[in-house]
C-alpha cells in the first residue's frame, strides 16, 4: 500500500491488515532494512530496568517514559523509517512524536548544522563526529538527529546547543498516538521526526509492539 508521509512526517494506519504477520504487513508498506545486530522484526515489550540489556532504552529507562529521540541517532546513517505495529496494544501507553522541523525553527538550522556530537560509546570501534542537522545531502534529503543517551556533545560549542535542546524538549507538547488495536501501525520518518513513549503502568505489562526499519516506502 502506498502511504503518504511527506506532509506530516508520519503516517498512522489504524487496524492495518491485522490478519497479516507484522513481517508481511511491513513488507506491504515498504522495503525492510536489514540492519546489523537487529532481526527484521523486533518485538518490544515493557521491561523493568534490571531485566533489560544495559545499552538499550529499556536498560536506561525501564518502564518509565522514553525521552524524544531519533532511532540509532549515533549511527552515521540512522534508518530511514521506523514502523511500529500493535500486536497487543494498551490504552494506557502513548507513542509521542515531535516534528524535527519545529526543532530546527526553534534552535536555528545554522546552530544545529554546526553542532558536532559523537556516540557516547564507540560504534564499530570508533566515535565518529556527527552533525545534529545534515542538510542538502547528495540526494537532496536532510537528517535531523537527536538522542540524549547515545549522543554526547563533541565540542564545548556543541555543549551549549545540546543543553538548549534538552531544555526545549522538556517543554514541548508532542503528538500522541495510542497503538491499541491489533494492526494499529505507525510509520515514522526517522530523518525528520523525533519519537518517544509515555511510561508503561502495570496495566500495560502485556503490551507488545513489533518494529521494523524500512529503507523505503512503496
Ligand atoms: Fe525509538
Amino acid at each position: 500500500m502506498h502511504i503518504q508521509i511527506s506532509s506530516d512526517g508520519y503516517s498512522y494506519l489504524p487496524s492495518y491488515r491485522p490478519e497479516l504477520s507484522s513481517y508481511d504487513a511491513f513488507l506491504s508498506l515498504g522495503a525492510i532494512d536489514e540492519l546489523q545486530g537487529f532481526s527484521n522484526v523486533q518485538i518490544l515489550r515493557p521491561k523493568q530496568k534490571y531485566a533489560a540489556e544495559p545499552n538499550t532504552y529499556s536498560g536506561n529507562f525501564g518502564v518509565d517514559a522514553f525521552p524524544m529521540h531519533t532511532d540509532l541517532a549515533h549511527w552515521m546513517l540512522p534508518p530511514r523509517y521506523v514502523a511500529l505495529r500493535a500486536v497487543f496494544g494498551s490504552a494506557d501507553v502513548v507513542t509521542r512524536l515531535f516534528d524535527g522541523k519545529r526543532l530546527i525553527e526553534a534552535l536555528g538550522s545554522e546552530r544545529l548544522a554546526r553542532a558536532l556530537v559523537q556516540p557516547r560509546r564507540p560504534v564499530n570501534g570508533n566515535k565518529q563526529l556527527l552533525r545534529l542537522l545534515q542538510s542538502q545531502r547528495e540526494d537532496g534529503s536532510s537528517i535531523v538527529r537527536w538522542d540524549s543517551i547515545y549522543l554526547q556533545p563533541a565540542t564545548s560549542n556543541s555543549e551549549t546547543i545540546y543543553a538548549d535542546i534538552r531544555a526545549y524538549l522538556e517543554k514541548i507538547a508532542p503528538i500522541e498516538i495510542t497503538l491499541l488495536n491489533p494492526g494499529d501501525t505507525l510509520v515514522i520518518d526517522n530523518w525528520r521526526m523525533l519519537h518517544g513513549r509515555s511510561d508503561c503502568p502495570d496495566s500495560a505489562e502485556r503490551r507488545i509492539i513489533e518494529r521494523a526499519y524500512l529503507r523505503k516506502l512503496l
